[in-house]
Formats: C-alpha cells, structure tokens, sequence
C-alpha cells in the first residue's frame, strides 16, 4: 500500500486527479470504478476542471459504480445515478451508455447482480477503482461481515451507515435499508486502487484499515492484500497511523521515475 498524505481534500483530490488523467492518457478506453458520498466530490470536481481546462476527455472510458440504493429511481435525487449525474456525467464528454450503475430498482435483483459482474468482465474488468471507506470500514457497501471474496449482491446497510447517510435524507426513517453493492472479491479484482478519506471522523478507521489485522469486521483491510493500492487521505484522516512520518519520508524520497 503506499500511503500519501496531503493537508487538505483538494491536494488529495489533485494527485487523484492526475492518476486517472495519465491512466487515460495512456489508455483512453480505460475503465474506471466509481464511488459515491462526500468523499469523492473534490475529485470528480477536479476532473471536470480538467475536462474543461485541460481536455481531458473520457469519450471513450467506460464506468462501473460500487453501488446503488434499492427502491429508489434513477431520478430520485438521492439515489447514486443521480448523485453521478450532478456531480460528474453532467459535466464530462462521457457516453451516458458507457456508464454503469446497479439498477436498485430492478425486479429481479439477483439477475441484476450476476449481469453486473459479466458487464465488468465482458468489459475486460476495472482498471482502477475509487473507494471512499465508512466509518464502519466498509467499502462499497460491503459492511463489517462481508465475505472477503463477495460478489455483486444485495446488502443490508448496517444502523451506522444508516445514521451517517441520513444527512443526504429528511430523516434516518428514508434511508433505504438495501443496496445492491459489488462484493469486496469484484473491487479486489481491480487492476489498480485509490481510496480517498478525509476528516477526523474517518481518523480510527483508516488507522484500522491500514495498519489493524486484515478482517472481513473491517472489509477495507483487505486491500492490504493488493498489489496497487495507493490510500490518499489528507492530515487529519492520517493523524492516527501509527507510520505517519514514515509514510511521510516515502513521499518525500519518491523516486522521480515512480511518477
Ligand atoms: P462518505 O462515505 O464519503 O460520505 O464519508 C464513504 C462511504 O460510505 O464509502
């Protein structure tokens, strides 16, 4: 895992940006994983201002969310479309057929999961995935339990993220208590990760995450067990890493030819 800490949300949100940039400039078919919640607003701001500054085009990426509400409908302004609509398709030159999201409204919902992980396969699978992670440590929806090899599936959502999602709500009673999520074994199968985390809040959970025993309690510890995690978090999500100024001196020393 390499561990970048940075002051704020918006230098993390800048290094990510330029991480995917060069992905697409290297393959400008590539394909992204993508996530929801606070914690990637500041990125996918960033790659709009590249869009728009830069040219950075993704006519050609292909895109696969981790998860979606059941039962709520891709115009509801809660639901993850949505969320992905406001905050980055409307603002990119990216082929709204190309994109992906669970559809949490689907009739039969185990169908829904086996198509969704044949559309990642049959896309020739995720070059990189962005993860936020839970103060629970789930990632996608993945709650503490979670079989470390998941696949795509139907979640409950733990009362934790219940609580932390119902300021997206009127009340913690309209949070839907199901999600369609692809499994922890679907975002290990990903070339290549970031996961994003900021604040205090998210202090004693990265520190679990990275640095605690890998257990399906907490499903983001399992990414100690992949080969390209980068984990960019700014200072005060870093602050209870027991490495910090280790992780600190690597980024400081980074061979200039490691980009
Ligand atoms: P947040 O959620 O970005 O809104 O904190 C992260 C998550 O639940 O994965």
């Amino acid at each position: 895992m390499e561990i970048i800490i940075r002051p704020t949300q918006e230098q993390c949100a800048s290094i990510g940006g330029r991480i995917i940039a060069n992905l697409i400039k290297r393959k400008s078919d590539a394909v992204l994983g993508l996530a929801t919640g606070s914690t990637p607003i500041p990125l996918y701001s960033e790659l709009a201002r590249m869009h728009k500054d830069e040219e950075l085009s993704f006519s050609e990426i292909t895109t696969f969310n981790l998860d979606e509400y059941i039962g709520l409908s891709g115009d509801h302004p809660c639901s993850y479309q949505f969320f992905m609509n406001e905050e980055l398709f409307g603002k990119i030159d990216i082929r709204s057929d190309f994109t992906h999201i669970p559809n949490g409204e689907a009739e039969d919902i185990e169908s829904e999961c086996l198509e969704y992980e044949d559309a990642i396969r049959s896309s020739g699978g995720i070059d990189l995935q962005v993860l936020g992670i839970g103060s629970d440590g789930h990632i996608g929806f993945n709650e503490p339990g979670s079989s470390l090899g998941s696949r795509t599936r139907i979640k409950t959502l733990t009362g934790k993220t219940i609580e932390d999602n119902a300021r997206f709500f009127d009340n913690s009673n309209q949070v839907p208590r199901h999600c369609i999520t692809m499994g922890v074994g679907t975002i290990m199968d990903s070339a290549s990760l970031i996961l994003f985390a900021f604040g205090e809040g998210k202090a004693d959970i990265i520190s679990k995450a990275v640095e605690g025993p890998v257990s399906a309690m907490v499903p983001a510890s399992i990414l100690q067990l992949h080969p390209s995690v980068k984990v960019i978090v700014d200072e005060a999500a870093a602050s209870k890493l027991a490495n910090l100024d280790y992780y600190n001196e690597v980024y400081a020393n980074k061979p200039d030819w490691q980009e």
